[in-house]
């Protein structure tokens, strides 16, 4: 960050309250911070602190006021020129509609124009959760995607209207991350950027009682990185999760669930919607019959509990896909041989599985570390060495873009 040139770029929308606090971190980190205000972000944040934590003045207009002479006649091109990486946060469905049309109206919008080939621009919009959803503010976002902004999700929380959901702008320290981690590597396009993901994580809990449960050893460790390691890439990822101990990945929308039915309810929502469907959790295959209420007595020495089988989240979403969406899953086992899980690829007509195999040391469930065998469609099959999930998870990635390509989709 010593001796990068950052423009924050602050629209008009609540979390502009937390900006000065950005530029100030940047700052610390060595960075040289300029601030360029839209006409709204100054209602939410004044002027006077940016210029104070960034020690420069802010910009905010492209003509002076009618009464001061022009003395700068190339500064809505020198800012743009000057930066290393644009960071608009917070970005509000208006900045975004503007910045997408490629109008020129302010500071901010001539910066966008002139930054130079390859700069990073990272976008974190905030804004209520079924604005951000819209149509017009998804096709703004796609259309910035394209062209290589990096648009990451709002987060899901309290929000100012006092409703809680989608819509919170990235805390100061992770757009300070995300804006590290972008200026670490140049821009390339990745073909998820921009795609809507669904990753399944964790297990599922299938009630006995009002106080006992089937279950299994899932931590959620490898969905969750494949999350995180999709958003870093630019895509919209929704985590359906089961009952797990980690922290939602910055970026990520997440989603609790109980159940293999709970799971299946939450899913189906994104089928027609979503363009990839990872599924990495360890569903429950069968549950209690009839699940009794309150706590079962153990007034017997032996009981009987019948089970039916759950319904497949995967399998469903796969075989009803468009040739426009991949379906991807992984396959637990106990051996190492790759025939079951070959079978389920068949079965479940899936575009890719993810074999892995459980030994509580270096593989499968709760591990920190896993070693995936990807078998295609096709047949053909990578074997990668034991990988901390994190990097395990990016290696999925890797050969699932390569899918896109290879299958020509919308890239
Ligand atoms: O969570 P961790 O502790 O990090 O462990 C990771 C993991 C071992 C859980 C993960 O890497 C993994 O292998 N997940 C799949 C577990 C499994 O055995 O799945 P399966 O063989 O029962 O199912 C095959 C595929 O269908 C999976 O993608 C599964 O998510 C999906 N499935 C299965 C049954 C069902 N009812 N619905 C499903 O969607």
């Amino acid at each position: 960050m010593r001796g990068k040139n950052i423009i924050i770029g602050i629209c008009g929308g609540i979390a502009a309250y937390k900006t000065p606090q950005l530029v100030r971190a940047l700052k610390k980190e060595g960075a040289n911070v300029r601030v360029a205000l839209t006409d709204g972000g100054a209602r939410f944040v004044s002027e006077l602190a940016l210029a104070t934590v960034s020690q420069e003045p802010v910009y905010r207009k492209i003509f002076p006021p009618a009464d001061t002479p022009e003395t700068d006649y190339t500064h809505h091109i020198s800012l743009g020129e000057w930066a290393d990486a644009l960071v608009i946060a917070p970005a509000t469905a208006n900045t975004l509609a503007r910045l997408a049309a490629g109008l020129c109206d302010d500071m901010l919008t001539a910066c966008f124009l002139t930054l130079r080939p390859g700069k990073p621009v990272l976008i974190f919009p905030a804004m209520d959760g079924q604005m951000f959803l819209s149509a017009s503010v998804q096709r703004n976002i796609a259309l910035l995607q394209e062209q290589g902004c990096l648009v990451f999700r709002p987060e899901s929380g309290e929000l100012a209207s006092g409703q809680c959901g989608l819509g919170r702008m990235a805390e100061p320290d992770t757009i300070k991350s995300r804006l590290e981690e972008a200026l670490q590597k140049p821009t390339e396009h990745s073909p998820l950027q921009g795609k809507t993901i669904v990753v399944t994580a964790g297990p599922t809990r299938e009630k006995i009682d009002g106080v006992r449960y089937i279950s299994n050893y899932s931590s959620g460790k490898m969905g969750f990185a494949i999350a995180r390691a999709a958003v870093e890439r630019g895509a919209l990822v929704t985590l359906i999760t089961g009952p797990v101990n980690l922290e939602t990945p910055p970026g990520v929308e997440r989603i609790n669930v109980e159940s293999a039915t709970e799971m299946l309810a939450a899913a189906r929502n994104f089928f027609q919607s979503c363009t990839l469907f990872i599924g990495a959790a360890a569903v429950a295959d069968y549950r209690p019959a009839l699940p009794f209420e309150g706590k079962m007595k153990k007034n017997s020495s032996e009981i009987e509990l019948t089970l039916v089988k759950n319904p497949d989240i995967l399998a469903e979403f796969s075989l009803q896909k468009s040739s426009n969406q991949l379906a991807i899953g992984f396959a637990l086992e106990m051996q190492s041989d790759l025939v079951n899980a070959q079978k389920k690829l068949e079965a479940k007509q899936l575009d890719l599985i993810a074999f892995n195999f459980f030994d509580r040391k270096t593989a499968g469930f709760e591990v920190d570390t896993n070693i995936l065998t990807l078998i295609e469609e096709s047949g053909a099959t990578t074997e990668l060495p034991q990988l901390p999930k994190e990097e395990a998870a990016k290696r999925l990635l890797d050969a699932i873009e390569e899918l896109y390509v290879n299958k020509g989709i919308n890239c």
